[in-house]
């Protein structure tokens, strides 16, 4: 019989460190539920740990480096510490495997990334035997009975509504670490989000790697449209965001929800990586610049104040001053609310890493600071333009300057920190915006319903 992976009734402490994109965030969430019922609680400081976990990162090259120096960071931890169990998940440890253990001597458990539903039984093993393991299922795992508990304090909360990818872009690893598409069914994502209302949450962010295919290949029928329209009618959730979208698949349908779907958030991230009808096709895309900008047009046609924001990857194999030149007219002809820019990185095992025709790294970091800095004068201007209006704020928490603010965001996205002289953490308060930063608003409270009359 395995023993229980605690002695005493003393809580272990489990520090979970992600890197990387918003499905990770969920994955990193999802560990802390499991281990919560076999006694691991989250902690702060990585000295107070009994065991780490640490969520990995591969779709771009800096990503997965800052990974292999956090992990030979630990070595001197672990030292110090023999009975600290050190859990790497996430792509690299889908990729790399066994591989893993054998780079880093103090790591005990590598799991991939079906794997992790099993890390409770996985982590007793480790603890039962001393050894070291791997868990890399070909298929989703799960531990039998282990109830997830989802602890309470948090005002939004990040729900996977599916994995993998089948689009397989050029430059993208996605596919070949988070395996092909599969959608979770609508029942257990309802049953989710309503499990995380209960416990305080007030905005759900539903994740997928494209979640305009959800849905396809499960015997109940339910597209994404279908399962926007139902959280909207069968959970009292105050908000709805998702991400990410693909160009090609966002249908009109789903367009027109921004203006049908109340309680859904007035932003889209939708990422467009070139603006070159060359570069897209060589990233295997499927649209055109003109296709992008054309459903950006129906978008702001169907709700005009839609927030909207996008990714680019600079220095595409191939990518000529042209080319660039084109990514940069299509920047100026939509004026994004905010950008996430990269400079292209091969990934192992992608077609584009064997393209030939590599745009001189040094080039391609010019690129990359002509971009952004475009960007960054069209963001401060929309955040300017903001000033003197009036929005929603749902409430997070306190602001990250620890100057007794609280900080919340906009349906745009926008991050609005403001004096609170009340608790107001999950409560929509009307805020008056009165100064605009190049990533944040600040405003006044105009509407309090905590005030006290009289
Ligand atoms: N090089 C640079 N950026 C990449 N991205 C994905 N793969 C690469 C790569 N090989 C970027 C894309 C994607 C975002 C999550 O990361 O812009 O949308
Ligand atoms: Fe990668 Fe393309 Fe799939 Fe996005 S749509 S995860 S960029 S392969």
């Amino acid at each position: 019989m395995s023993k229980p992976p605690f002695q005493s009734g003393r809580p272990r402490g489990l520090y979970v460190r992600t890197f990387g994109c918003q499905m990770n965030e969920y994955d990193s969430l999802r560990v802390q539920r499991l281990l919560a019922p076999l006694g691991y609680v989250p902690v702060n400081d990585i000295g107070e740990a009994d065991v780490i976990f640490l969520n990995t990162c591969s779709v771009r090259e800096k990503a997965e480096q800052k990974v292999h120096s956090f992990l030979g960071s630990l070595r001197r931890l672990k030292k110090a510490k023999p009975h600290l169990k050190i859990i790497a998940g996430g792509c690299v440890a889908q990729q790399l495997g066994e591989k893993l253990l054998g780079r880093f001597d103090h790591l005990d458990l590598v799991i991939g990334t079906k794997g992790v539903g099993s890390i409770g039984q996985m982590l007793q093993q480790v603890q039962d035997s001393g050894g070291r393991l791997t868990c890399m299922p070909g298929e989703e795992s799960g531990g039998p009975g282990v109830p997830e508990i989802f602890p309470g304090g948090s005002v939004t909360a990040p729900v996977t509504i599916m994995q993998g990818c089948n689009n397989y872009c050029t430059y993208c690893i996605v596919p070949y670490v988070r395996g092909s598409e599969r959608s979770r069914t609508a029942s257990e994502i309802l049953d989710e989000i309503r499990r995380l209302e209960d416990s305080g949450v007030k905005e759900v962010l539903l994740l997928g790697q494209n979640v305009n295919s959800y849905g396809r290949g499960l015997d109940e029928k339910c597209t994404f449209v279908d399962l926007l329209r139902r959280i909207r009618v069968e959970t009292g959730i105050a908000r709805i965001r998702f991400t990410t979208s693909h160009p090609k698949d966002l249908t009109n349908e789903l367009i027109q929800c921004f203006a049908e779907i109340d309680t859904l958030c007035k932003h889209l991230h939708l990422p467009v990586q070139a603006g070159s009808d060359r570069v897209l096709e060589r990233m295997n895309r499927g649209y055109t610049a003109a296709g992008y900008i054309e459903k950006i047009n129906r978008l702001r046609l169907i709700c005009p104040e839609i927030a909207l924001t996008s990714d680019i990857i600079v220095g595409f194999p191939g990518e000529t001053e042209k080319d660039f030149a084109k990514t940069m007219e299509l920047l100026e002809q939509v004026q994004f609310d905010n950008l996430f820019s990269f400079r292209y990185s091969d990934r192992p095992g992608t077609a584009a890493a064997s393209y030939t025709d590599k745009v001189d790294p040094d080039e391609a970091a010019l690129r990359l600071v002509q971009l952004q800095s475009y960007q960054a004068d069209v963001t401060l201007r929309k955040n300017l333009a903001e000033v003197g209006s009036d929005r929603d704020v749902l409430v997070e928490g306190p602001s990250r300057a620890s100057n007794g603010q609280m900080s919340g965001r906009t349906t745009h996205n926008r991050i609005v920190n403001f004096d609170a002289p009340l608790p107001s953490s999950g409560q929509i308060l009307r805020v008056k915006i009165t100064f605009a930063y190049s990533h944040s608003l600040k405003g006044d409270v105009i509407v309090c319903p905590n005030a006290q009359s009289g």
